[in-house]
């Protein structure tokens, strides 16, 4: 994936929105996935498919004003009704300005809002910013998972209660 092909430089907070993701999304979501992911761990389309229009899964997208998608949130719920973050994602350049916060405070609350009690998610050992970010909305790690990752590439395990 170009990485500059992708929406360019921040032009003002202000200028984003978010809403909820719907079927037209899933392209830019995949696309923002890839970039943000070595192969062995991003998401294939059908995922993104299964997760918005099968399950109906609840999903976010910040946009520009233009429309372009610069970050998102998946979530899914299982059959005990806990929540899981699939992934959240945001382009490099709209990084550490809170999008990512706003985000997984509306997938929390929508969880919360179908009778999750809590929510979990899993992620490469080797992602600082992500382990920062869990832990500071209040995920703890709750166990390793060995080979999580195709590669052999490990993935801690983070917990929340709703
Ligand atoms: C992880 C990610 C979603 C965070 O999104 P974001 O919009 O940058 O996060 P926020 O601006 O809301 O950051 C909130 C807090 O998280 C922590 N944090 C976020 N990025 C961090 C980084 N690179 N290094 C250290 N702490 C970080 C900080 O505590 C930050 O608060 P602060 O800016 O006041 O210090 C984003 O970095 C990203 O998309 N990364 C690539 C994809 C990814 O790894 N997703 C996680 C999949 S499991």
């Amino acid at each position: 994936m170009n990485i500059d092909a992708l929406p360019g430089q921040p032009d003002g907070e202000n200028s984003i929105t978010i809403r909820p993701a719907i079927a037209l999304d899933v392209r830019q979501m995949w696309e923002i996935d890839q970039a943000c992911f070595d192969p062995d761990i991003a998401y294939s389309m059908d995922i993104f498919y299964l997760h918005l229009l099968v399950n109906r899964d609840p999903a976010f997208v910040a946009c520009e004003s233009s429309g372009k998608i610069v970050g998102f949130l998946l979530t899914s719920q299982d059959k005990r009704r806990g929540g899981q973050v699939v992934t959240i994602d945001i382009l490099p350049p709209w990084r550490r300005q809170g999008l990512g916060s706003k985000l997984i405070k509306l997938g929390e609350e929508a969880m919360r809002g179908r009778g999750a009690k809590k929510m979990a998610l899993q992620t490469d050992v080797g992602n600082a910013s992500a382990i920062s970010f869990y832990g500071k909305h209040g995920y703890k790690n709750v166990k390793t998972l060995k080979n999580y990752y195709s590669h052999g590439k490990h993935a801690y395990q983070f917990e929340k209660p709703l």
